[in-house]
């Protein structure tokens, strides 16, 4: 098992080099500075003490390592992949000019050989094109797979909008293959690291304080990775320190999430809704997340009319989450449709096994949920995909699609219990 807060006690650090002589290792500090990086991780010693070193610690996301004093490098470097951690990206140094180690070394997963002696260009390159790796793909299929923003709002607190922020964002990178940004805007409380057994980082803190600094490699090397398709901007912002921002940060944030990734996800408070209205005028999708209670209905209401107004051309969703099986309903989905006057698109049945079980793993919902509980989530991606893909067909062709979803269902819900769990 592997619980978040035991994960997060022994997290990756950012970067460790292991370094034969004080030449190199006085180029690379004030590189790894630049990098935000601590200088301390410069170590001297070369690949043995690489090995050693991580044969009892973590590995970090990116290793430099030296292998000026090792004899037979490929044996070392295998030696080191034993320890290694899956993941860690290896940019090795030596001056061996042999185009056939340099050839092993990259079938043996190293991810670039610097042959010394090297300039302080070459390093900043290979570090920006690893951390390019770490922070996922930029640029590629945007032709065919256009981008898609999605903004997801609760309507009153504790709805469960994060989990639903965290597992769409899941879904569009692991099932729909897009590359996906999530955008955590909770910048007190924001789970989106936690869900997904992450350390959040400066990036979205620092993205705050100084939004001019926010460009393409910003983006870069501020998100922090969950998978291969799937990267976070989230903070703990300390709670004494009270968000000041006129919101040109997040705008800028979104636009660069929208160059850098083919999705993005953005779990939008709905104080920030208040605050910062333009968050959704570019979003294609407005998720909103209620739950059956009477101020969620009044709550929906009210968000519902608030989006029409202000973001007219973004096609709304609405879910309804945790909702209990049985008479347990403050108020029933016919009754909450009828007032909030359109129908509820997606029902997310309550499961405090599935949420505990998401929660310990340190994994998203919508991995972890299967049965009844994982049709919901992917009628949900589809939804998103389809309204965002039909946006320029029209209204009425937008909503055939989404319908059909919504019968499609219906009539999975309509089955007998007991087989659906
Ligand atoms: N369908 C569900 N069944 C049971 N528990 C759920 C369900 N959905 C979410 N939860 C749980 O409800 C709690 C609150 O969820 P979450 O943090 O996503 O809500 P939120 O709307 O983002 O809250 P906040 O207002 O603090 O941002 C979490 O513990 C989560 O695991
Ligand atoms: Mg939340």
């Amino acid at each position: 098992m592997n619980a978040p807060f035991q994960a997060r006690a022994g997290l990756r650090d950012p970067f460790t080099a292991f370094v034969c002589d004080d030449a190199t290792a006085d180029m690379l500090r004030p590189v790894a500075v630049e990098h935000g990086w601590s200088p301390e991780k410069v170590n001297k010693g070369g690949l043995r003490n690489a090995v050693q070193s991580l044969s009892i610690s973590a590995s970090p996301n990116i290793l430099f390592v030296d292998l000026a004093e090792s004899a037979d490098p490929l044996n070392d470097i295998n030696a080191l992949a034993e320890v290694c951690e899956p993941g860690t990206i290896v940019i090795a140094t030596g001056q061996v000019n042999d185009v056939r180690l340099y050839r092993d070394l990259v079938a043996s997963g190293i991810h670039d050989y610097l042959l010394k002696p090297f300039t302080v260009d070459q390093l900043r390159d290979t570090f920006a094109h690893a951390q390019q790796i770490i922070s996922g793909p930029r640029g590629e299929a945007h032709a065919d797979k256009p981008h898609v923003m999605t903004a997801v709002v609760g309507v009153r607190g504790g709805v469960g909008a994060s989990t639903i922020a965290t597992s769409l964002a899941w879904l569009l990178g692991e099932r729909a293959h897009r590359s996906t940004a999530l955008l955590d805007l909770d910048i007190h409380f924001g789970t989106g690291a936690l869900a997904l057994d992450l350390e959040p980082g400066r990036g979205l803190t620092d993205a705050i304080e100084n939004p001019s600094r926010i460009d393409g490699l910003f983006i870069e090397r501020a998100m922090v990775r969950a998978n291969e398709r799937l990267s976070v901007l989230s903070a703990e912002a300390p709670i004494h320190q009270p968000l000041v921002t006129d919101g040109t940060a997040f705008f800028q944030l979104q636009e660069e999430m929208r160059n850098a990734f083919e999705s993005t996800v953005i779990d939008l408070p709905r104080h920030m809704l208040i605050q910062y209205p333009h968050m959704v005028h570019d979003a294609h999708v407005a998720v909103v997340v209620s739950e059956l209670t009477l101020a969620a209905t009044r709550d929906t209401i009210r968000i519902l009319a608030w989006l029409k107004s202000n973001a007219p051309q973004t096609k709304v969703i609405v879910v309804a989450n945790g909702v209990p099986s049985g008479g347990a309903l403050e108020i029933s989905r016919k009754d909450f449709e009828q007032s909030i006057e359109r129908p509820v698109d997606i029902v997310f049945p309550s499961d405090g096994k599935l949420a505990a079980q998401s929660a310990k793993l340190g994994k998203p919902m919508a991995e972890v949920a299967g049965g009844k509980m994982a049709a919901p989530f992917n009628t949900l991606a589809n939804m998103v995909l389809s309204h965002a893909t039909e946006e320029g067909a029209g209204d009425s062709k937008a909503m055939v699609g989404a319908r059909s979803l919504v019968d499609n269902l219906k009539s999975m819900l309509a089955k007998p219990k007991a087989k659906a769990a």
